[in-house]
């Protein structure tokens, strides 16, 4: 079994290998001066399972197109098997047309990596499982709400409510609630813009509790602000927790998000953390769980119960 890693997040790729007791395969991921990706491999790969490491968050394309070269010169090594070990899944909220005239953006990269012989992609907490539905390439799902809750369980201010920022949150939010032994509530959003949203209403009983707002990512940030703004309206217990498993943090994000004044702001390490002094974000790493998917895999076993994990 061979780790081979791109260069969107080396400290995760270095936690996991660490955790599984080995070492990174050499590979070399660096840009022609016309902005091409630029990738060599070590070639001893023949007849080797080998795991690539890549999130394709920001640069979305560039982390993209880098993890189909990886792939590509791994198979012409003659690696038997490839595995894509992608924490955060780009282009994964492009699952459906909203409007016409629009392409199925999480289908044209199931189709990319299937087409550079990518056996298998494992994903936390992929924001579709439809990449599953639409392309050949089979998906293991993993989750990091399991280290989370752990990381939150034990410092929770007082009774909790967790808060899903939007409808499409609801089921994670259940999720978070039910290990946390918690009531959900639920904010109506209108997303006016890409990076612009509005927060209609807080639906449930939030008197009291402290707000836990759970997302799977944090983009430009509207989607939580907006959530912690509604509840700042409402009768909920003093300043929100806001935990998601992605932290993409573009554009103004941390800038809004410090102004919130928040309790605690908890993201995984599935992409790298901000560099913002003004923003304390406390980042969980996901290599324990991706280290021990991937032995599991190794080993032939099953992963749906993986996320007992923590
Ligand atoms: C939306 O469906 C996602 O689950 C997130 O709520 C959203 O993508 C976050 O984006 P932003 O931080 O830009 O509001």
């Amino acid at each position: 079994m061979r780790l081979l890693a791109g260069s969107a997040n080396r400290p995760l790729a270095e936690r996991v290998a660490s955790d599984l007791g080995t070492s990174l395969t050499r590979a070399r991921t660096a840009r022609f001066p016309d902005g091409e990706a630029d990738v060599v491999v070590d070639p001893d790969l023949r007849g080797e399972t080998v795991y690539l490491l890549q999130s394709t968050g920001p640069p979305v394309d560039a982390n993209l197109v880098e993890l189909l070269m990886l792939a590509d010169a791994v198979r012409r090594c003659g690696a038997e098997r490839v595995l894509a070990v992608v924490p955060y899944l780009g282009y994964a909220r492009q699952d459906r047309r909203t409007d016409p005239g629009q392409p199925v953006g999480i289908r044209v990269v199931g189709d990319l990596l299937a087409a550079v012989g990518i056996d298998r992609v494992l994903a936390v907490d992929a924001h579709t499982r439809d990449l599953e539905a639409i392309s050949t390439v089979p998906v293991e799902p993993a989750t990091a709400v399991p280290l989370l809750v752990h990381t939150l369980v034990h410092r929770l201010p007082g009774p909790a409510v967790v808060v899903a920022p939007d409808l499409g949150a609801v089921k994670l939010a259940e999720r978070y609630a039910g290990l946390l032994e918690a009531p959900v509530a639920i904010v109506r959003k209108t997303r006016l813009a890409g990076d612009e949203v509005r927060a209609d209403e807080v639906v449930g009983e939030v008197a009291d509790r402290h707000p836990v707002i759970v997302d799977d990512m944090i983009s430009t940030g509207g989607t939580v602000v907006a959530a912690a703004e509604a509840l700042s309206r409402t009768g909920a217990a003093g300043p929100v927790t806001i935990v998601a498993t992605h932290g993409l943090f573009v554009g103004e994000a941390t800038t809004h998000l410090g102004r919130l004044g928040l309790e605690r702001l908890v993201v995984t390490d599935s992409l790298p953390p901000p560099d913002e002094p003004g923003l304390a974000v406390e980042v969980v790493s996901v290599a324990p769980l991706l280290a021990d998917a991937i032995r599991r895999i190794e080993a032939g076993r099953r992963l749906d119960d993986l996320e007992s994990f923590g």
